[in-house]
């Protein structure tokens, strides 16, 4: 019989101390400390679980220049959006973490994965500790494409014993293993119920002990908390190697996912969804933004912006609404833009645009759950407060961008040309652009062939943009 030992975990950052404390001496979190027995481990393994060392790699420090790089190969999982997130596909030998909102389509989103997975021949291994495997095949077969044809290559298995799942793993070797969910699956020999400090660490340790020696790919589905937050330890996003956050409102129309951390590629790049009685399908960039023959753009307190989401330009609606507040007490509430943004916006707006707005409640949102963090996106949020509060527009299929200073400059943005050319395509009659990119705008839409012309402005300041409402 191994030995027990006990020691105390931090909630927070997830260290273990040997005895109890009132604050948690490596993160200064207070009352964080939680018991946790578990068997000893021979001295030295856990630390195997968590370095990958490469079969022939010399051991002890080595000069940078001589280590070979690594050349990480890639499996596609077949759905582009979530390629995109990942870097270009799972990595044999990850481990990634899906975080978001229950409801929100996790489990979608990794059955589609694992079935198209499946129908490219890898062997893909889905367990699930919440739902049974019939409940699964109900899901596989509303998605588009159906079950059967790729019945074989994908194991179901319903159980929430990580031990049985590993062992499973194990046998199988699939190409991925995806458990659903980590806060649901539990260890007999660990104490605590599932989801408890003890058991999370235990099994996501299991999981990277079983990617990191086995070669397996792992994808997780961990629950947030009400804040948004991942449940359960800060340990876990320690832990592995890629924590992608599923984003947007149940009721909105588009669900992003993004990288919050990857060690195997950039943490810019998002993926947008949209929930259909199919399953998620990815969004075109093409379904958002002025449609020929849609007046939203036209409507007053409602500007579009180029904006940049990774390596891509996604066109983004801005819209504003302004109503009698109180002096001293108006209201500001910014849904998917930045708050602190919209009130230096509204600040320059009074100082340089000259509107006044000290007794008026304002409210701004990047439409569709889009969450807008790209500054080139000031200029549609100022015309579009202004064009809210005077009730007027700047035309139908008007589109700017361009970062507004303290001063009510309005700034060059970076990647003119793909902006540019995102607008138009969508439908941009009018460009309003800062005026040092006016010119180079105007030559990167007369390069763009086939589309339909589109008037190019430059604004120098606010008071010029403003100038711009009919
Ligand atoms: P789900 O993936 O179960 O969310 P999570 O695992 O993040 O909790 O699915 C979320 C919702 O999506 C669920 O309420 C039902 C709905 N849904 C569809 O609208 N269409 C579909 O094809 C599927 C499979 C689910
Ligand atoms: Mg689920």
């Amino acid at each position: 019989m191994a030995k027990v030992r006990t020691s105390w975990l931090c909630r927070e950052c997830g260290n273990v101390q040997p005895k109890w404390m009132g604050k948690c001496p490596d993160c200064g979190a207070w009352d964080a400390l939680e018991r946790f027995t578990e068997h000893a481990v021979p001295a030295g393994a856990e630390g195997t679980a968590l370095v990958t060392s490469a079969a022939g790699a010399p051991r002890g420090a080595v000069p940078l220049a001589e280590v070979k790089p690594l050349d990480v190969p890639r499996v596609p999982t077949g759905i582009d959006e979530l390629d995109r997130v990942l870097g270009g596909g799972v990595v044999p030998g990850s481990v990634s973490l899906l975080g978001g909102d229950p409801g929100i389509g996790k489990s979608t989103l990794l059955l589609q994965a694992a079935a198209r997975m499946a129908d490219a021949g890898h062997t893909v291994l889905y367990a699930s500790s919440e739902e049974s495997a019939a409940q699964v095949r109900m899901r596989a077969d509303r998605l588009e494409g159906g079950t059967p044809s790729r019945g074989t290559h994908l194991l179901v298995m319903a159980e929430p014993n990580l031990a049985a799942v590993v062992e499973e793993a194990r046998r199988t070797a699939p190409a991925l293993l995806v458990l659903d969910s980590i806060q649901l699956a539990f260890r007999p020999d660990v104490e605590g119920p599932p989801g408890s400090l003890a058991q999370l660490r235990r099994c996501c340790l299991d999981l990277v002990a079983l990617a990191k020696l086995g070669g397996v790919a792992v994808a997780m589905v961990g629950h947030v908390t009400k804040e948004g937050d991942l449940a359960g330890p800060k340990l876990l996003e320690h832990l592995v190697d890629a924590v992608l956050a599923f984003e947007g409102d149940r009721h909105h129309a588009y669900r992003v996912v993004r990288a919050v951390k990857n060690r195997f590629g950039s943490t810019q790049e998002v993926g947008l969804f949209e929930m259909t009685g199919a399953g998620l399908s990815q969004v075109e960039e093409a379904s958002l933004g002025p449609e020929a023959g849609d007046d939203r753009a036209a409507r007053p307190g409602s500007v579009f912006a180029p904006v940049l989401a990774g390596s891509r330009v996604l066109l983004a609606e801005v819209q504003a609404l302004t109503a009698t507040g109180f002096l001293g007490n108006a209201k500001r509430r910014a849904s998917g833009l930045d708050a602190g943004r919209l009130a230096m916006l509204i600040a320059v707006l009074e100082k340089h645009g000259g509107l006044r707005l000290a007794d008026q409640d304002i409210y701004a949102s990047a439409v569709g759950g889009m969450r807008v963090l790209d500054p080139a996106a000031d200029l549609a949020v100022a015309l579009a407060v202004a064009g809210a509060f005077h009730g007027r527009s700047a035309g139908g299929a008007a589109v700017a961008f361009g970062e507004i200073a303290l001063s009510g400059e309005v700034r060059s943005a970076r990647q003119l040309e793909q902006r540019v050319h995102a607008a138009v395509r969508r439908g941009a009659r009018l460009l309003l652009v800062p005026a040092p990119q006016a010119e180079a705008a105007r030559a990167a839409c007369a390069a763009l062939a086939g589309a339909p012309r589109a008037e190019v402005l430059g604004v120098r300041s606010v008071r010029d943009a403003l100038d711009q409402l009919g």
